[in-house]
Protein backbone atom coordinates (compact mmCIF):
# COMPACT_ATOMS: atom_id res chain seq x y z
CA UNK A 1 0.00 0.00 0.00
CA UNK A 2 1.03 3.80 -0.73
CA UNK A 3 -1.10 5.02 2.16
CA UNK A 4 1.48 7.44 3.35
CA UNK A 5 -1.31 10.28 5.66
CA UNK A 6 -0.34 13.93 4.85
CA UNK A 7 -2.49 15.67 7.91
CA UNK A 8 -3.53 19.33 7.09
CA UNK A 9 -5.52 21.43 9.70
CA UNK A 10 -6.78 18.16 11.54
CA UNK A 11 -7.98 16.48 8.24
CA UNK A 12 -6.02 13.55 7.07
CA UNK A 13 -5.24 13.02 2.89
CA UNK A 14 -3.44 10.44 0.64
CA UNK A 15 -0.92 11.58 0.73
CA UNK A 16 0.34 10.27 -2.09
CA UNK A 17 -1.81 12.56 -4.13
CA UNK A 18 -1.84 15.67 -1.70
CA UNK A 19 1.65 17.27 0.41
CA UNK A 20 1.90 20.52 2.60
CA UNK A 21 2.27 22.28 -0.62
CA UNK A 22 -0.54 21.26 -2.88
CA UNK A 23 -2.70 22.08 0.44
CA UNK A 24 -1.32 25.46 0.87
CA UNK A 25 -1.46 26.28 -2.88
CA UNK A 26 -5.37 25.08 -2.42
CA UNK A 27 -6.55 27.14 0.28
CA UNK A 28 -4.92 30.53 -0.64
CA UNK A 29 -6.24 29.79 -4.46
CA UNK A 30 -6.79 32.84 -6.28
CA UNK A 31 -10.17 31.85 -8.25
CA UNK A 32 -11.79 33.47 -10.77
CA UNK A 33 -14.99 34.67 -11.96
CA UNK A 34 -15.64 32.41 -14.48
CA UNK A 35 -14.36 29.14 -12.84
CA UNK A 36 -16.64 26.13 -12.16
CA UNK A 37 -16.25 24.11 -8.94
CA UNK A 38 -16.79 20.90 -8.27
CA UNK A 39 -17.78 20.40 -4.56
CA UNK A 40 -18.28 17.00 -2.95
CA UNK A 41 -17.30 14.57 -0.16
CA UNK A 42 -15.41 11.62 -1.48
CA UNK A 43 -18.02 9.04 -3.19
CA UNK A 44 -20.75 11.41 -3.79
CA UNK A 45 -20.85 11.61 -7.39
CA UNK A 46 -17.96 13.58 -7.95
CA UNK A 47 -17.20 11.73 -11.34
CA UNK A 48 -20.55 11.85 -12.88
CA UNK A 49 -20.66 15.57 -12.23
CA UNK A 50 -17.53 16.30 -13.97
CA UNK A 51 -19.01 14.61 -16.96
CA UNK A 52 -22.20 16.28 -16.76
CA UNK A 53 -20.19 19.35 -16.89
CA UNK A 54 -17.89 18.27 -19.59
CA UNK A 55 -21.13 17.79 -21.48
CA UNK A 56 -23.18 20.27 -20.69
CA UNK A 57 -20.35 22.49 -21.76
CA UNK A 58 -19.41 20.70 -25.04
CA UNK A 59 -23.17 20.70 -25.66
CA UNK A 60 -23.84 16.81 -25.78
CA UNK A 61 -20.42 16.53 -28.32
CA UNK A 62 -18.10 13.58 -26.17
CA UNK A 63 -15.02 14.04 -27.87
CA UNK A 64 -13.57 15.90 -24.90
CA UNK A 65 -14.82 13.20 -22.71
CA UNK A 66 -13.43 10.62 -23.97
CA UNK A 67 -10.22 11.97 -24.87
CA UNK A 68 -9.02 13.60 -21.77
CA UNK A 69 -9.48 12.15 -18.22
CA UNK A 70 -11.39 13.86 -16.18
CA UNK A 71 -8.30 14.57 -13.95
CA UNK A 72 -7.08 16.59 -16.45
CA UNK A 73 -10.27 18.21 -17.56
CA UNK A 74 -11.43 19.16 -13.58
CA UNK A 75 -8.49 18.75 -11.29
CA UNK A 76 -8.53 18.36 -8.04
CA UNK A 77 -7.69 21.87 -6.40
CA UNK A 78 -5.63 20.08 -3.61
CA UNK A 79 -3.49 17.17 -5.50
CA UNK A 80 -0.24 17.99 -6.43
CA UNK A 81 -0.74 18.30 -10.26
CA UNK A 82 -3.70 20.69 -9.87
CA UNK A 83 -1.30 24.21 -10.61
CA UNK A 84 0.11 22.10 -14.15
CA UNK A 85 -3.01 21.21 -15.19
CA UNK A 86 -4.46 24.63 -14.94
CA UNK A 87 -1.14 26.50 -16.58
CA UNK A 88 -1.84 24.58 -19.46
CA UNK A 89 -5.33 25.08 -19.59
CA UNK A 90 -7.48 27.61 -21.86
CA UNK A 91 -10.73 29.19 -21.12
CA UNK A 92 -13.26 28.75 -18.28
CA UNK A 93 -12.17 26.29 -15.93
CA UNK A 94 -13.86 23.19 -14.07
CA UNK A 95 -11.94 22.66 -11.02
CA UNK A 96 -12.93 20.01 -8.12
CA UNK A 97 -12.62 19.48 -4.83
CA UNK A 98 -12.98 17.55 -1.89
CA UNK A 99 -11.91 20.13 0.73
CA UNK A 100 -14.38 20.65 4.11
CA UNK A 101 -15.97 24.40 3.75
CA UNK A 102 -13.86 25.93 6.82
CA UNK A 103 -10.83 24.98 4.16
CA UNK A 104 -11.74 26.72 1.15
CA UNK A 105 -14.32 29.44 2.83
CA UNK A 106 -11.78 32.38 3.34
CA UNK A 107 -10.11 31.48 -0.56
CA UNK A 108 -14.17 31.13 -1.72
CA UNK A 109 -14.74 35.06 0.12
CA UNK A 110 -16.75 37.83 -2.24
CA UNK A 111 -15.65 35.34 -5.13
CA UNK A 112 -17.95 34.92 -8.11
CA UNK A 113 -17.02 31.74 -9.18
CA UNK A 114 -19.71 29.16 -9.64
CA UNK A 115 -20.16 26.68 -6.81
CA UNK A 116 -21.48 23.12 -7.40
CA UNK A 117 -21.87 20.87 -4.19
CA UNK A 118 -23.00 17.48 -4.87
CA UNK A 119 -24.14 15.32 -1.91
CA UNK A 120 -25.57 11.55 -1.33
CA UNK A 121 -27.21 10.06 0.89
CA UNK A 122 -24.35 8.71 3.98
CA UNK A 123 -25.18 5.72 3.85
CA UNK A 124 -24.74 4.46 0.17
CA UNK A 125 -21.47 7.23 0.75
CA UNK A 126 -20.08 4.40 3.59
CA UNK A 127 -20.73 1.64 1.99
CA UNK A 128 -18.91 2.85 -1.44
CA UNK A 129 -15.75 4.80 0.29
CA UNK A 130 -15.39 1.25 2.03
CA UNK A 131 -15.26 -1.11 -1.16
CA UNK A 132 -13.30 1.72 -2.51
CA UNK A 133 -10.66 1.45 0.39
CA UNK A 134 -9.99 -2.15 -0.85
CA UNK A 135 -8.79 -0.97 -4.32
CA UNK A 136 -7.14 2.16 -3.97
CA UNK A 137 -3.62 1.42 -2.44
CA UNK A 138 -3.53 5.11 -1.41
CA UNK A 139 -6.09 4.83 0.99
CA UNK A 140 -5.79 3.09 4.62
CA UNK A 141 -6.60 -0.82 5.21
CA UNK A 142 -10.42 -0.26 6.07
CA UNK A 143 -10.27 -3.26 7.81
CA UNK A 144 -13.99 -5.01 8.18
CA UNK A 145 -17.32 -3.11 7.62
CA UNK A 146 -18.40 -2.11 11.13
CA UNK A 147 -14.55 -1.58 12.10
CA UNK A 148 -14.56 0.87 9.17
CA UNK A 149 -18.21 2.53 9.92
CA UNK A 150 -17.19 3.36 13.50
CA UNK A 151 -14.18 5.07 12.10
CA UNK A 152 -16.24 7.25 9.45
CA UNK A 153 -19.15 8.22 12.17
CA UNK A 154 -16.44 9.56 14.11
CA UNK A 155 -14.96 11.00 11.07
CA UNK A 156 -11.72 9.41 11.49
CA UNK A 157 -11.46 8.47 7.71
CA UNK A 158 -9.40 10.66 5.05
CA UNK A 159 -10.89 13.80 4.13
CA UNK A 160 -12.94 14.18 7.53
CA UNK A 161 -16.49 13.98 8.59
CA UNK A 162 -19.11 13.57 6.09
CA UNK A 163 -21.40 15.47 8.63
CA UNK A 164 -18.55 18.47 8.88
CA UNK A 165 -19.01 18.19 4.99
CA UNK A 166 -22.02 18.36 4.18
CA UNK A 167 -23.18 20.60 7.17
CA UNK A 168 -20.26 23.39 6.20
CA UNK A 169 -20.94 23.63 2.71
CA UNK A 170 -24.94 23.58 2.39
CA UNK A 171 -25.13 25.50 5.88
CA UNK A 172 -23.12 28.15 4.02
CA UNK A 173 -24.64 28.36 0.94
CA UNK A 174 -26.42 31.85 1.60
CA UNK A 175 -22.10 33.05 1.21
CA UNK A 176 -22.10 32.58 -2.32
CA UNK A 177 -23.36 34.11 -5.58
CA UNK A 178 -23.31 31.58 -7.76
CA UNK A 179 -24.26 28.04 -5.70
CA UNK A 180 -25.72 25.36 -7.13
CA UNK A 181 -26.65 21.94 -4.77
CA UNK A 182 -28.09 18.58 -6.10
CA UNK A 183 -28.72 15.21 -4.72
CA UNK A 184 -26.81 11.97 -6.40
CA UNK A 185 -30.17 10.35 -5.70
CA UNK A 186 -31.38 13.24 -7.89
CA UNK A 187 -29.51 12.96 -10.57
CA UNK A 188 -30.27 9.18 -10.34
CA UNK A 189 -33.82 9.88 -10.57
CA UNK A 190 -33.71 12.00 -13.05
CA UNK A 191 -30.46 12.39 -14.98
CA UNK A 192 -32.23 14.41 -17.91
CA UNK A 193 -33.63 16.95 -15.37
CA UNK A 194 -30.49 16.99 -13.47
CA UNK A 195 -28.88 17.95 -16.53
CA UNK A 196 -31.61 20.98 -17.53
CA UNK A 197 -30.92 22.54 -14.33
CA UNK A 198 -27.00 22.49 -14.61
CA UNK A 199 -27.24 23.41 -17.56
CA UNK A 200 -29.76 26.88 -17.05
CA UNK A 201 -27.15 27.22 -13.88
CA UNK A 202 -24.07 27.45 -16.16
CA UNK A 203 -26.49 29.51 -18.91
CA UNK A 204 -25.46 26.88 -21.62
CA UNK A 205 -28.18 25.86 -22.96
CA UNK A 206 -28.87 22.42 -24.44
CA UNK A 207 -31.42 22.00 -27.54
CA UNK A 208 -33.14 18.07 -27.15
CA UNK A 209 -30.79 16.55 -29.72
CA UNK A 210 -27.69 17.85 -27.34
CA UNK A 211 -29.38 16.89 -24.57
CA UNK A 212 -29.87 12.97 -25.60
CA UNK A 213 -26.53 13.29 -26.48
CA UNK A 214 -25.53 14.34 -23.04
CA UNK A 215 -27.61 12.09 -21.46
CA UNK A 216 -26.39 9.05 -23.18
CA UNK A 217 -22.78 9.52 -22.23
CA UNK A 218 -23.60 10.74 -18.81
CA UNK A 219 -25.53 7.19 -18.05
CA UNK A 220 -23.77 4.48 -15.95
CA UNK A 221 -23.51 2.11 -18.33
CA UNK A 222 -21.95 4.74 -20.85
CA UNK A 223 -19.50 6.04 -18.06
CA UNK A 224 -18.26 2.61 -16.45
CA UNK A 225 -16.91 1.57 -20.00
CA UNK A 226 -15.03 5.07 -20.64
CA UNK A 227 -11.96 4.64 -19.67
CA UNK A 228 -11.23 8.72 -19.13
CA UNK A 229 -13.22 7.77 -16.14
CA UNK A 230 -13.35 4.46 -14.90
CA UNK A 231 -10.03 4.80 -13.47
CA UNK A 232 -8.59 1.76 -15.88
CA UNK A 233 -5.98 4.17 -16.79
CA UNK A 234 -4.29 4.07 -12.97
CA UNK A 235 -1.72 1.74 -12.72
CA UNK A 236 -2.55 -1.46 -10.47
CA UNK A 237 0.10 -0.36 -8.01
CA UNK A 238 -2.63 2.77 -7.59
CA UNK A 239 -5.93 1.58 -7.70
CA UNK A 240 -5.90 -2.28 -8.03
CA UNK A 241 -8.69 -3.39 -10.27
CA UNK A 242 -8.54 -6.98 -9.33
CA UNK A 243 -9.95 -5.82 -6.08
CA UNK A 244 -13.31 -4.10 -7.20
CA UNK A 245 -14.39 -1.75 -9.97
CA UNK A 246 -14.06 2.08 -9.46
CA UNK A 247 -17.89 1.86 -11.39
CA UNK A 248 -19.15 -0.50 -8.54
CA UNK A 249 -22.74 -0.08 -8.93
CA UNK A 250 -24.37 2.89 -9.28
CA UNK A 251 -27.26 2.67 -7.55
CA UNK A 252 -29.04 4.03 -4.84
CA UNK A 253 -29.97 1.73 -1.83
CA UNK A 254 -26.88 -0.14 -2.27
CA UNK A 255 -26.17 0.40 1.58
CA UNK A 256 -29.29 -2.28 2.33
CA UNK A 257 -27.29 -5.08 1.24
CA UNK A 258 -24.47 -3.92 3.77
CA UNK A 259 -25.79 -2.51 6.62
CA UNK A 260 -27.52 -5.17 10.05
CA UNK A 261 -30.50 -3.28 11.00
CA UNK A 262 -28.52 -2.43 13.94
CA UNK A 263 -25.61 -0.81 12.35
CA UNK A 264 -28.76 1.17 10.40
CA UNK A 265 -29.89 2.07 13.84
CA UNK A 266 -26.40 3.66 15.10
CA UNK A 267 -26.41 5.90 11.64
CA UNK A 268 -29.57 7.06 12.12
CA UNK A 269 -28.68 8.33 15.28
CA UNK A 270 -25.81 9.61 14.51
CA UNK A 271 -27.03 11.48 11.41
CA UNK A 272 -30.34 12.89 13.31
CA UNK A 273 -28.10 14.89 15.78
CA UNK A 274 -25.89 15.85 13.80
CA UNK A 275 -27.65 17.14 11.04
CA UNK A 276 -30.48 18.57 13.45
CA UNK A 277 -29.50 22.06 12.01
CA UNK A 278 -29.93 20.83 8.41
CA UNK A 279 -32.63 21.93 5.88
CA UNK A 280 -31.37 18.49 4.25
CA UNK A 281 -32.93 15.22 5.12
CA UNK A 282 -31.94 12.15 3.34
CA UNK A 283 -35.00 10.13 3.07
CA UNK A 284 -34.52 5.94 3.34
CA UNK A 285 -37.00 3.52 4.50
S1 LIG B 1 -14.48 9.84 -5.90
O1 LIG B 1 -13.46 8.75 -5.69
O2 LIG B 1 -14.72 10.57 -4.65
O3 LIG B 1 -14.16 10.70 -7.01
O4 LIG B 1 -15.82 9.02 -6.23
P1 LIG B 1 -17.19 9.65 -6.80
O5 LIG B 1 -17.06 9.85 -8.26
O6 LIG B 1 -17.62 10.81 -5.98
O7 LIG B 1 -18.21 8.48 -6.49
C1 LIG B 1 -18.14 7.20 -7.07
C2 LIG B 1 -19.53 6.61 -6.99
O8 LIG B 1 -20.37 7.23 -7.99
C3 LIG B 1 -20.90 6.21 -8.83
N1 LIG B 1 -21.14 6.75 -10.18
C4 LIG B 1 -22.35 6.75 -10.77
N2 LIG B 1 -23.56 6.34 -10.33
C5 LIG B 1 -24.60 6.45 -11.19
N3 LIG B 1 -24.49 6.93 -12.45
C6 LIG B 1 -23.30 7.36 -12.94
N4 LIG B 1 -23.22 7.81 -14.18
C7 LIG B 1 -22.16 7.27 -12.07
N5 LIG B 1 -20.84 7.58 -12.21
C8 LIG B 1 -20.24 7.25 -11.05
C9 LIG B 1 -19.84 5.12 -8.77
O9 LIG B 1 -20.34 3.90 -9.26
C10 LIG B 1 -19.55 5.11 -7.27
O10 LIG B 1 -20.63 4.61 -6.50
P2 LIG B 1 -20.79 3.05 -6.05
O11 LIG B 1 -21.95 3.04 -5.09
O12 LIG B 1 -19.50 2.63 -5.39
O13 LIG B 1 -21.10 2.29 -7.30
Amino acid sequence: RLDVTESFQGIKFPGHMHTEESLNFATDFKFEETDTLIVTYPKSGTTWMQEILTLVLSKGDPTIAQSQPNWARAPWLEQYYCPEVLKASSGPRIITTHLPYHLLAPALQHCKAKVIYVARNVKDVCVSYYHFHKMANFLPDPGTFPEFLKNFLKGDVHYGSWFDHVNGWTGHAKNFQNFFYITYEEMFQDLRGSLQKVSHFLQCTLCKEELNLAEKHCSFNSMKENAMVNYTLIPKEIIDHSKGKFMRKGKVGDWKNMFTEEQSGLVDEVYFSQMADSSLLFQWD
